[in-house]
């Protein structure tokens, strides 16, 4: 960590963050929505370094939702080529800095050569353990909880096998921890179909900078307020239980 930053006294292991607002800061510059997605895309760089230097070890972004598909055509054929290009400018970098890519969501509904470059990715940092970034593109958290219960049914699970950890084990987020600290920016009070099931207890921080100007200064505020947080998980915080 840098020394112009006091070092944290908690880091949530996991940071999601909804990545929203990029079509109002393009707006509010009399620009298209997609030179919001390509300066929120320039953003993201800043906070994928910035969550190595605070000592953060998963970093999910939300990037696309089942619902995207329902924007103007050239919006969604927009985003799905920036997705593309990003892969082919970042992945050297990204590799060489230590980071492992992940991606939750369906990568059917792809076209077969973005799928193909999502999967090279996956594959070429599969070794990297500073950072896991795991992009949610194409991602709903219902349609996730609907894919899992398929799966168990074609498995053959039966009533009495069914758990908490069985199911979280059949969610495209198989072996990641739940977040701790879910970031939302432009303001907006919801979830958006984010990880529905792995956010029953993360904290949120939501604020209403919008995600292109959600840099490394505010994204260390939202952490320390997150070192602040009293985490009860339904029972009495530690100086309580102790008396
Ligand atoms: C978030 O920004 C990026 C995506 C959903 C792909 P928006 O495009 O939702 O921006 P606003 O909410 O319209 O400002
Ligand atoms: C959530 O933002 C999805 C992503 C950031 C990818 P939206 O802009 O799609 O969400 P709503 O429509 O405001 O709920
Ligand atoms: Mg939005």
């Amino acid at each position: 960590m840098n020394s112009e930053y006091p070092p944290l006294t908690k880091v949530p292991h996991h940071v999601a963050i909804i990545m929203d607002g990029n079509g109002r800061w393009a707006a509010a510059r009399g620009l298209p929505r997609l030179a919001g997605h390509k300066s929120g895309t320039e953003n993201l760089r800043r906070i994928i370094r910035a969550s190595v230097e605070f000592g953060v070890k998963v970093l999910t972004i939300y990037a696309f939702s089942t619902e995207n598909w329902g924007r103007p055509e050239d919006e969604v054929k927009g985003l799905m080529r920036i997705l593309e290009d990003v892969i082919d400018s970042e992945l050297d970098e990204l590799h060489r800095e230590g980071v492992r890519i992940l991606h939750i969501g369906q990568l059917e509904a792809m076209s077969p050569r973005l799928r193909q470059k999502v999967q090279q990715a996956i594959e070429i940092t599969r070794e990297n353990q500073r950072l896991i970034l795991c992009v949610a593109w194409n991602y709903g958290g219902r349609d996730e909880i609907v894919c899992a219960i398929r799966k168990m049914i074609e498995d053959g699970v039966r009533p009495e096998m069914v758990s908490d950890q069985l199911v979280s084990s059949y969610l495209f987020t198989a072996g990641i921890p739940d977040p701790d600290l879910i970031i939302r920016t432009s303001g907006e009070m919801r979830i958006s179909n984010f990880l529905i099931w792995q956010s029953a207890y993360s904290e949120w921080y939501v604020t209403r900078t919008l995600w292109p100007d959600f840099g490394r200064e505010e994204y260390y505020q939202a952490l320390v307020d997150y070192s602040h947080r009293d985490r009860r998980f339904g029972r009495l915080s530690e100086c309580q239980g102790e008396s």
